[in-house]
């Protein structure tokens, strides 16, 4: 493990790429569709770094107004709303200022200092500004968890007309710390689990009450005992954290996902990209957009591009269609009245995770587990506009533009 992080910029790693792809494919379709009902969007970078690797490969802030590019060219509405993007960066803000490009100048603010003792100011000049109208996006890449806070997330939720996280969660780094502080060994080799962990974790945490800031509430204690007494090892201590943690957002945010990144299978995950929204269209997009780059993670880093016979999911799980059909089976068995696709998907994947991307759910051309239990009968469909331009029998299976599909289990 480096001693510091002041080679992080020089060349940006695999997994800083997956990382920013995840953020900018799913910001086009974020930022399209709220200009385009018309609403001001606050979009923060709360760790932005220099804006550019030193190889010229974009960093998150470029990463995010190039989507926000591509949103405003397809845009057609007569007065654009506004759109404001906030970056907050501790050392490399002078950077940052020179790499933010002349066209975005005037709806970005470059914010040299800590995000602690920024962020809660930021947002409530923007809350009062906007009166409860904005939209907000966190973008939150800190290098340890040191300054997560879980109070600010739930905050967010209220305080706004929609708000979104994307978190880069260091759960790793989470279990060593509170293995520390509650004074209980770390069995395991700490040089062989944060090895090649290139993003030196900076944190370190001086008190259970640091911990329970962090994680929101104490639920972890429960887990760092159960290591204690060596009935879990480190990587499943780090899986029931995250999958608690990810239980503890939902209060206030209907549909949280997580892609873990891993560079070799089985292997430990060396972050948790964590996405928290109240949209199911917004749940939708994101595992949609996690099980792409979890496709390139596995196949072409984690493979050295072999295709396994089976699809993997980002937990390295084999995911035959028979399971698929067994899980949305048992969602619409108890779903009984008619239910938005996109919501019946969204819970799909807030249940058991981003098992499959959409196609094997729903769109796929070659069939999908819904196409087949519409051919079968075992669900009713309805769609709207019922026919099609040319007078056929609508068989979308995609909600969006103007298409919508309502469907239930047949009684
Ligand atoms: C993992 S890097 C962010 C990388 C960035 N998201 C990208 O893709 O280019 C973390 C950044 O946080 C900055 N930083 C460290 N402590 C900070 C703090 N307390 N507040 C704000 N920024 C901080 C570091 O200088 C570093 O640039």
């Amino acid at each position: 493990m480096p001693k510091d992080n002041s080679d992080f910029f020089k060349q940006k790693k695999i997994w800083s790429k997956v990382k920013d792809e995840l953020l900018g494919c799913y910001m086009v379709p974020y930022f399209t569709k709220i200009l385009s009902m018309g609403r001001p969007i606050l979009y923060v970078d709360c760790f932005a770094g220099k804006g550019k690797f030193e190889d010229g490969e974009p960093g998150s802030p470029l990463t995010a107004l190039q989507s926000l590019d591509s949103s405003i060219a397809v845009y057609r509405g007569s007065r654009m709303p506004a759109v404001n993007m906030k970056f907050i960066e501790l050392n490399h803000y002078q950077y940052l200022e020179g790499n933010i490009p002349s066209q975005h100048r005037r709806r970005c603010e470059v914010i040299g200092g800590k995000f602690e003792d920024n962020i809660k100011p930021l947002l409530q000049k923007a809350m009062s500004a906007a009166n409860h109208q904005l939209n907000v996006f966190l973008y939150v890449d800190p290098y340890g968890v040191k300054v997560l806070n879980a109070t600010l997330f739930d905050s967010l939720a209220v305080a706004f007309s929609t708000a979104e996280l994307l978190i880069n969660l260091n759960s790793f780094g989470f279990i060593r710390e509170a293995c520390r502080v509650k004074k209980i060994k770390f069995r395991e080799r700490e040089y062989e689990i944060f090895s090649d962990l290139e993003e030196y974790d900076s944190s370190v945490l001086d008190s259970i009450q640091e911990l329970n800031d962090i994680a929101g509430g104490d639920y972890w204690q429960a887990i760092i005992d159960v290591y204690r007494v060596g009935e879990i090892d480190c990587r499943e201590a780090e899986k029931e954290f995250s999958l608690k943690y990810k239980q503890r957002l939902r209060r206030n945010y209907t549909y949280v996902l997580d892609m873990p990144i891993r560079l070799k299978a089985g292997q430990h995950p060396k972050y948790r990209m964590v996405h928290a929204t109240n949209h199911p269209d917004g749940c939708v997009l994101m595992a949609d957009n996690i099980a792409k780059r979890t496709d390139r993670l596995v196949i072409e880093i984690q493979s050295g591009g072999q295709l396994s016979l089976m699809p993997q999911t980002a937990e390295n799980e084999m995911v035959g269609d028979e399971m698929l059909m067994e899980r949305v089976k048992a969602i619409l068995d108890r779903t009984g009245s008619y239910v938005r696709l996109n919501k019946f998907l969204a819970d799909f994947y807030n249940e058991y995770g981003v098992l499959c991307d959409l196609s094997r759910l729903s769109s796929g051309r070659s069939g999908s587990v819904l196409k087949t239990l519409e051919k079968s009968g075992y669900i009713d469909v309805q769609r709207t506009p019922a026919v099609t331009e040319k007078g056929k029998l609508s068989a979308f299976w995609q909600e969006g533009k103007g298409n919508t599909l309502m469907l239930r289990k047949r009684s």
